[in-house]
C-alpha cells in the first residue's frame, strides 16, 4: 500500500491558483475517466483506463494501458520512469511529479490546461453563426433541441423491438420470457442509455437491455436474474429465517452491473456487515457470533473437529478452547520430522522428511491432497507378517481382505510344500511340487495353514503393525476377528470460509502450523485469527492487506435451497 498525494490546481480568472490536496492509499495509481480510477478525470477526451503509476524497486514508473499513448515532457511514450519535475500530458490535463512529504510515497499535481471551453470558444470566435442569426430565439432553439433529445434517446428506444417498454406494453410478448439472448434490433437505440461496461460474463447479451430491465423505470428485479440463474443457491434458509429483514436483499444490491468486468463490484463490507453486525438482535437464539470487521470485530475461528468418527459426530470448537480431534489415526509429527529417528527399513538410511513429503497441493493449489498410507507411509511402514517370507506383504485395506490374503498365502504354501520352518509338520516340509496323495495329508497341511494365518493376523493387527497407526478392536463378526475404527482425517477444517495455500506459498508452513512439535494426531494444528491479523486488516486497513468479508467468504451456499425468485417478489 502506498500513500499518494494528488493536488488539483485550478486557475481562477483573476490569475490566482486554487489548490486541493487529496491523500489516497492504493497499490497502483490508476488514471482514467472511469470512476474506479484513483486519478479520475471526467473530461471525455481521456480514455476510461488510460494508464497506471507504480512504485517499483527503482522508483516511480508509468505505463499506458492498451493502445493508449502518453506525453512525457512533450515526447510520445508508452512507459517510462518518472522523476520529480517530469510533466506527463494526459489529454487536456497535465500531471507534474513533485517532491513528496514524509510518509507520502508519491506526490503529483494535476491541472486542466486545455479546458474544453477553450476549443469551443476559439471555434465560436471564428464563426459568425449564432442562433439569432438564423432566426431562432434562444428559447425556441432549446425547446427544439430538448424535444429532439427526448425523441432520439427516450421515445424511440422505448418503442423499438425488445426494449423495456415494448415488452411491457405489448400483450403478444408478455408471456415470453423477457430474457431473449439475441438482439434483433438493426440499430441499437438502447445503447444511448448504457451507463457503463457490464461484467464479462454478461457481455454476450449486454445490448439486450430488456433481459435485465424487464420493467421500465423499475429497479432490476430478481426475477430477471433468476430467469437465467435458475440454479443459484441462496444464503440462508427462508423457512428457518422468514423475517423480511433477512430475506429482502436484492441481487442487484451486490451485483450492480455496468461497473466493469468483475462479478461483484459492490465489494463494500457493509453489504455483509450491516446484517451481520447484530444478527443476535435479528434472530432469536442465533448460533452465529456477530461480525462487523475482520480486524476489530470478528470471532475466533471455530474449526469443525471430529469427536466420534464411528457415529459421525463433528463439532465446531473455538481455537481458544483447545479443541481435541479424534480421527482414529495415530501420527506423531514431531517424531517424523526428526531425521535421527527416521530410518527407512528398506534402505537402512536415515531420511529428513519435509512437509511436502506427505502434503501435496491439490489441483487448485488452495488445499492439500489427502495423505495416503501406500504413498506416504508405505515405504517405511511395510506390512510384512512372517519371517519365513520377509519380503512378503499384505495389501493395505479392510481387515477381512487382509485376512483372506493371509489365508490364501498359507494354504497355497502348504499345498505346494517345501517350507523350511522346522516346527511345521512333515507334509508342508516335503519336496516342493510333489503331489499330496492322501486326504489326511491335505487336511494336516491346511490345518497348519489355518494356524499360521491366525498367528500372522494376531501379529499384523497388533500394535506392531496395523495397530501402530489404527485403533483396532476385537470383532467376532469379522472373518479376521478384528475391526479397524473408521479413520477421519479432516480435509476442510473451516467450511464456512475459503482459504488458499497458493496465495501464501511464500509464508513458511511453520508460521501457521506448529506441526514439528506435535506428538499426537489429536492436536489441532491450525492458526488462530491473531495469526492472520498480522497481515490481514479490515476494509479500512492501510498498513495491512485490506480484507473485506468476500476475500474469505462466499455468499451463495450449496447447502441452502435455490433462489427461485417468483415475478415481482424479492428473494433472499
Ligand atoms: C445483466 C443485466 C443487465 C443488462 C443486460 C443491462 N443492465 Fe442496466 N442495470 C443492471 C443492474 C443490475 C443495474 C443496477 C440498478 C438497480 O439497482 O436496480 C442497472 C442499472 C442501469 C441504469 C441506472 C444507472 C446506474 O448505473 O445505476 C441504467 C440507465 C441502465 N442500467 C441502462 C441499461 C441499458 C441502456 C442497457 C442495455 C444497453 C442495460 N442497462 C443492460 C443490469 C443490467
Ligand atoms: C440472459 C441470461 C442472464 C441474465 C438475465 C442474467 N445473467 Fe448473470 N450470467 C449469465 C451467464 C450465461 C453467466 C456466465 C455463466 C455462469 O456463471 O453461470 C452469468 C454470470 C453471472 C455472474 C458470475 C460472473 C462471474 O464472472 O463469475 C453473476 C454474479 C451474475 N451472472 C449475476 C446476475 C445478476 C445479478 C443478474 C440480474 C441483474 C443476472 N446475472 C442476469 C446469464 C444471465
Ligand atoms: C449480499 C450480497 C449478494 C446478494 C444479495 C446476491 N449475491 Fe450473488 N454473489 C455474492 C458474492 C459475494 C458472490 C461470490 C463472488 C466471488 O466469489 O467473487 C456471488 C456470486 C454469484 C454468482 C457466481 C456463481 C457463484 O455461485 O459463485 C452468481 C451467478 C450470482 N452470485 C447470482 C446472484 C443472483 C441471481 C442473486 C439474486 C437472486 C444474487 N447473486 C444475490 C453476493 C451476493
Ligand atoms: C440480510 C442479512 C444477511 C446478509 C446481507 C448477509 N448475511 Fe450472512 N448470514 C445471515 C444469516 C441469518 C446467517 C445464518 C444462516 C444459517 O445458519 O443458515 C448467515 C450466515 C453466514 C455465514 C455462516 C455460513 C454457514 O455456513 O453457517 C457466513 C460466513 C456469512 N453469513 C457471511 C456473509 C457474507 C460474506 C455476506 C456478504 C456477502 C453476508 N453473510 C450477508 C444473514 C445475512
Ligand atoms: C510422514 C508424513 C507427514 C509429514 C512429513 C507431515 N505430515 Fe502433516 N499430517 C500427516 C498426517 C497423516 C496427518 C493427519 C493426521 C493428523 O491429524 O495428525 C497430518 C495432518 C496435518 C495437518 C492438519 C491439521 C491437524 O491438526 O491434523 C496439518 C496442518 C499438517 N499436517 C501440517 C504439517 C506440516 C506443517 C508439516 C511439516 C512440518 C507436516 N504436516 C509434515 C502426515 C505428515
Ligand atoms: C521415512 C520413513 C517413515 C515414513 C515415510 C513414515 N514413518 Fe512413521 N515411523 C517411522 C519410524 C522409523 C518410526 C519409529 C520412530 C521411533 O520411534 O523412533 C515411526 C513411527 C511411527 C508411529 C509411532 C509408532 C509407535 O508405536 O510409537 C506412527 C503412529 C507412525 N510412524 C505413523 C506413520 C504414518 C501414518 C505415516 C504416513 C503418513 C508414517 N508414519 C510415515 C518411519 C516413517
Ligand atoms: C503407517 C500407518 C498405517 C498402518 C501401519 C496401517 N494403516 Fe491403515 N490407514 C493409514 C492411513 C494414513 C489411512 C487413511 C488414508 C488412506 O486410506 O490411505 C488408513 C486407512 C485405513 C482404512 C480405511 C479406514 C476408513 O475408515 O476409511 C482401513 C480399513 C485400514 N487403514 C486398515 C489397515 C489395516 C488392516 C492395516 C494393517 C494390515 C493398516 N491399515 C495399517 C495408516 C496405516
Ligand atoms: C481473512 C479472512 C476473513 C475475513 C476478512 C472475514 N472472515 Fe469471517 N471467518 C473467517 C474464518 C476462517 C472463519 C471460520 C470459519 C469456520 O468456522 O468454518 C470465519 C467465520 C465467520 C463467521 C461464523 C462466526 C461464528 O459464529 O463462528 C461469520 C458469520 C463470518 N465469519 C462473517 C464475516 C463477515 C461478515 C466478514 C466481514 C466483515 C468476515 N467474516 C471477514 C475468515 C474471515
Ligand atoms: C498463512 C497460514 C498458513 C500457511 C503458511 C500454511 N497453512 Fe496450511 N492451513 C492453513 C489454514 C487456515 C488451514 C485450514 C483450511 C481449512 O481446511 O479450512 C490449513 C490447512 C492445512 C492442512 C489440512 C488439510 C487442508 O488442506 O485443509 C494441511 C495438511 C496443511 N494446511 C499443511 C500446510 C503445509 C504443508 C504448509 C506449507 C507448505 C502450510 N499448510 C502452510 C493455514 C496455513
Ligand atoms: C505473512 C502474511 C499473511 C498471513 C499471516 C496470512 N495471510 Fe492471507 N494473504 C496474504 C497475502 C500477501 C495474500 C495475497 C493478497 C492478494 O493477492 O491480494 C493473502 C491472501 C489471502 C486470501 C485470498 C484473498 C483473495 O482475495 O484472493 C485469503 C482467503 C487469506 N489470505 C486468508 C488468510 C487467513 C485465513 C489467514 C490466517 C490463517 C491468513 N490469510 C494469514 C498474507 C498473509
Amino acid at each position: 500500500m502506498m500513500q499518494v498525494s494528488i493536488t488539483t490546481l485550478t486557475r481562477r480568472r483573476n490569475g490566482s491558483i486554487g489548490r486541493k490536496e487529496d491523500i489516497k492509499g492504493c497499490e497502483v495509481l490508476r488514471i482514467g475517466r472511469g470512476a474506479e480510477n484513483e486519478i479520475f478525470l471526467s473530461d471525455h477526451r481521456v480514455p476510461l483506463h488510460l494508464a497506471e503509476l507504480h512504485e517499483g524497486v527503482d522508483g516511480l514508473f508509468i505505463e499506458a494501458n492498451g493502445t493508449h499513448d502518453l506525453r512525457l515532457n512533450g515526447a510520445i511514450i508508452r512507459k517510462a520512469h518518472l522523476n520529480v519535475g517530469d510533466v506527463v500530458g494526459i489529454g487536456p490535463y497535465e500531471l507534474v511529479v513533485t517532491e513528496p512529504d514524509d510518509s507520502i510515497h508519491i506526490a503529483v499535481t494535476l491541472e486542466l490546461v486545455h479546458p474544453i471551453g477553450d476549443d469551443v470558444e476559439s471555434l465560436l470566435s471564428r464563426s459568425k453563426l449564432t442562433t439569432t442569426n438564423i432566426g431562432l430565439t434562444k428559447r425556441a432553439s432549446s425547446w427544439i433541441l430538448g424535444s429532439l433529445t427526448l425523441m432520439l434517446f427516450l421515445i424511440l428506444p422505448l418503442f423499438m423491438a425488445d426494449s423495456p417498454l415494448s415488452n411491457y406494453f405489448s400483450a403478444s410478448k408478455s408471456n415470453n420470457a423477457p430474457n431473449t439472448m439475441t438482439n434483433n434490433n438493426d440499430i441499437d437505440f438502447d445503447i444511448s442509455w448504457v451507463s457503463g461496461e457490464v461484467m464479462n460474463s454478461h457481455k454476450f447479451f449486454a445490448n439486450d437491455c430488456a433481459a435485465c430491465h424487464t420493467k421500465a423505470f423499475v429497479m432490476v428485479e430478481d426475477a430477471a436474474c433468476t430467469a437465467c440463474h435458475q440454479q443459484q443457491h441462496g444464503h440462508i434458509d427462508k423457512v428457518k429465517f422468514p423475517s423480511e429483514d433477512l430475506t429482502s436483499t436484492r441481487c442487484a444490491t451486490c451485483h450492480t452491473d455496468h461497473q466493469g468486468p468483475h462479478p461483484v463490484r459492490a465489494e463494500k463490507q457493509e453489504l455483509c456487515s450491516d446484517c451481520h453486525k447484530d444478527l443476535d438482535k435479528k434472530v432469536d437464539g442465533m448460533h452465529l457470533t456477530n461480525v462487523s470487521d475482520f480486524a476489530t470485530n470478528h470471532p475466533q475461528f471455530k474449526p469443525t473437529v471430529w469427536q466420534n468418527p464411528s457415529e459421525g459426530i463433528q463439532k465446531r470448537i473455538s481455537l481458544d478452547d483447545n479443541p481435541v480431534e479424534v480421527s482414529n489415526l495415530k501420527f506423531p509429527h514431531k517424531t517424523h520430522m526428526n531425521a535421527n529417528r527416521m530410518r527407512n527399513p528398506k534402505t537402512g538410511t536415515n531420511t529428513q522428511l519435509e512437509c511436502a513429503s506427505c502434503h501435496v497441493p491439490d489441483l487448485s493449489g488452495a488445499y492439500l491432497e489427502p495423505v495416503k498410507m501406500e504413498e506416504h507411509c508405505g515405504d517405511c511402514h511395510v506390512l510384512t507378517f512372517d519371517s519365513i517370507a520377509p519380503k512378503r506383504t499384505v495389501s493395505h485395506g479392510k481387515p477381512e481382505v487382509v485376512y483372506r490374503e493371509l489365508a490364501e498365502f498359507y494354504s497355497t504354501l502348504a499345498l505346494k510344500g517345501g517350507v523350511t520352518d522346522k516346527t511345521a509338520p512333515k507334509v508342508v516340509r516335503r519336496r516342493p511340487g510333489s503331489p499330496l496323495l492322501k486326504e489326511e495329508e491335505k487336511k494336516a497341511a491346511l490345518q497348519w495353514a489355518n494356524l499360521k494365518t491366525k498367528k500372522a493376523s494376531r501379529y499384523l493387527f497388533s500394535a506392531s503393525q496395523c495397530g501402530s497407526c489404527h485403533e483396532i478392536t476385537p470383532e467376532k463378526t469379522n472373518a479376521s476377528g478384528y475391526s479397524v475404527k473408521p479413520v477421519k482425517v479432516t480435509q476442510i477444517w473451516q467450511p464456512k470460509s475459503v482459504f488458499d495455500h497458493g496465495k501464501h506459498k511464500d509464508v513458511a508452513c511453520a508460521e501457521c502450523h506448529a506441526a514439528d512439535s506435535s506428538m499426537k494426531s489429536s492436536d489441532v494444528l491450525l492458526p488462530k485469527i491473531e495469526g492472520c491479523q498480522t497481515c490481514h486488516g479490515g476494509e479500512q486497513a492501510t498498513d495491512k492487506i485490506p480484507s473485506t468479508c468476500i476475500s474469505c467468504h462466499g455468499f451463495h451456499r450449496d447447502d441452502v435451497a435455490i433462489m427461485t425468485g417468483s415475478t415481482g417478489k424479492t428473494v433472499q
